[in-house]
């Protein structure tokens, strides 16, 4: 069947802005923000909760233990919430982030990921972002973003977010996490060959929105 909502895809690096990119163009032309990473987030914590070991999970693990995730529309953005509760500061944490990506390496996991973000662009106008939503979870989305940032400057971002000074030794290590996020991420991470780059490491993060917002009228007509 054909898909008659808009779809706008914003892939990237970790930490290259698309979260809250996708988030603003999302509340300026009254689309829901998906964050697809959430997801593979939410498996994650649901598994932490059941099996403390992640050396130990296995797909069919994680899968179980995720049954219950389910994702909800609010305002301005679809939210996982795990056995009818909101999850937000459990899946930011340091013990999910640490053992997401061993998560998003399981294609099964993926394919559950997959069936839901398209799930919720059924029925609504979607800003989707993350690392695979150009290339194989809306191959045919209306308009495709693959951001970049020097891994310095994503560094730095990320500190300025946490909002506590920085030294140069923090900045060091957090460049260095960085990158080997971007290493272990990088099967995934690729950018659809009828993507929009956008180099946002000069831009300010309204500037990103713009350009998108831009680019999206130009496609809705
Ligand atoms: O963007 P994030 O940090 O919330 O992503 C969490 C993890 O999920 C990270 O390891 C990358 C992975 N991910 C993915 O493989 N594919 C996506 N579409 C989104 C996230």
């Amino acid at each position: 069947m054909t898909r008659r909502t808009f779809v706008i895809a914003i892939d990237g690096p970790a930490a290259s802005g698309k979260s809250s990119t996708a988030q603003m163009v999302a509340e300026k032309l009254g689309y829901l923000h998906v964050d697809s990473g959430s997801l593979y987030r939410a498996a994650t914590a649901a598994t932490l909760r059941d099996q403390s070991d992640p050396s130990k999970w296995t797909e069919q693990a994680v899968l179980d233990a995720a049954r219950p995730v389910e994702l909800r529309a609010a305002r301005t953005s679809f939210y996982p919430l795990l056995e009818g509760r909101a999850i937000e500061d459990e899946i930011r944490g340091g013990e999910v982030t640490d053992n997401v990506s061993r998560v998003a390496q399981m294609p099964r996991v993926r394919e559950w990921v997959n069936q839901k973000v398209r799930d919720a662009a059924k029925s609504r106008n979607v800003v989707v972002d993350g690392r695979d939503m150009g290339t194989m979870v809306f191959p045919d989305a209306d308009l495709k973003i693959f951001l970049v940032a020097d891994s310095r400057e994503r560094a730095a971002r990320r500190l300025r977010q946490r909002g506590t000074p920085a030294s140069q030794q923090m900045l060091d290590d957090e460049t260095m996490r960085i990158t080997e996020r971007d290493a272990r991420d990088a099967g995934q991470t690729v950018p659809a060959a009828d993507s929009v780059m956008i180099d946002t490491t000069g831009l300010t993060q309204q500037e990103q929105v713009e350009q998108i917002v831009t680019l999206s009228k130009q496609r809705s007509g």
